[in-house]
């Protein structure tokens, strides 16, 4: 039976084996995918463990994603582009690292927006995920803006990744508003309490007025689903795009990766709906 899991910590609430067991059960594919909660001083012991048992492949969550790249053998460009790993796939005691979580993103946008090309997509944060969410926007013809909490962050992507592309990224000043096409946030402060949030977002990163006139606003946190933004979003009546989204896209590109057949979707999604 070939052996799989999420690597993260914590780990236990992740959403990771259901998708990817389901999916395992559909396809007929002798295969388990579990839950590999490791604090940081266990990382070492156990991609020793990966080789050894050996484990086929992971998913790589938080605070892996760019811990384990001394780990590898050899990673994609997007990797290296992006900086962090998502995906570990061990070919015959050689470990390569991809990127899904750009996939995942683009797809999800994509269904709703459609083609991303001269889009102005809008991205708040500036950590791993937003620059595997500007990667992939980048990538498919999209103008950037990308607006932190700490600009030096934001400063620093749009600098490295304006590099690479010949669409335009930069970074906006928190307090300076923009109009664009779709918005996606990707930091992990506002998803308690809708007071909280109001007070904090509408003055630095989003003023009402603006948003109405996006197309759509994504938020990649799942736990809300309907987070705060996208609750005020979809009472205006802008198109929103639940985190579930680039999770189940990113998860299907995984599987793909790790089985070379094509993910069942359906499956897959029903999967996720049903926790
Ligand atoms: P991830 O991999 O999910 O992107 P991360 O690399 O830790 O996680 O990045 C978290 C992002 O959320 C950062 O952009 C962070 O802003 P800073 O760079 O200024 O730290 C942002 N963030 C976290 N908590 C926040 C809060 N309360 N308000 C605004 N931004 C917040």
């Amino acid at each position: 039976m070939r052996q799989y899991g999420i690597l993260a910590y914590p780990a236990a609430h992740s959403r990771s084996p259901l998708m990817h067991n389901a999916a395992f059960k559909a396809m007929n594919i002798d295969a388990y995918y579990g839950v590999f909660e490791k604090k940081p001083e266990e990382l070492e012991a156990f991609m020793r463990e990966v080789l050894e048992r050996p484990i086929d492949g992971l998913s790589v969550s938080l605070p892996y994603k760019e811990s384990i790249l001394k780990y590898l053998d050899q990673v994609e460009p997007a990797v290296q582009k992006i900086g962090a790993v998502n995906t570990v796939v061990n070919k015959e005691g050689k470990l390569y690292g991809f990127n899904t979580d750009w996939i995942g993103s683009n797809r999800a946008l994509i269904e709703v927006v459609g083609d991303l090309t001269e889009k102005i997509v809008v991205i708040l944060g500036a950590g791993g995920a937003a620059r595997a969410v500007a990667y992939g926007a980048l990538l498919a013809g999209a103008h950037v803006w990308i607006k932190n909490r700490t600009k030096e962050k934001a400063d620093a992507i749009a600098v490295e990744f304006a590099e690479f592309f010949s669409t335009q990224i930069h970074s906006v000043p928190l307090g300076e508003m923009r109009t664009g096409d779709i918005l996606i946030n990707t930091t992990s402060g506002w998803t308690n309490g809708m007071e909280d949030w109001k007070e904090e977002m509408i003055a630095d990163y989003i003023n009402l007025d603006y948003l109405a006139n996006y197309q759509a606003v994504m938020d990649i946190v799942y736990t809300p689903l309907i987070t705060p933004l996208l609750e005020t979003a979809s009472e205006i009546g802008v198109n929103i795009i639940t985190g579930d989204k680039m999770l189940l896209y990113q998860a299907c590109e995984q599987f793909k990766l790790w089985t070379g057949e094509d993910a069942p979707l359906e499956v897959m999604s029903k999967a996720l709906e049903a926790v």
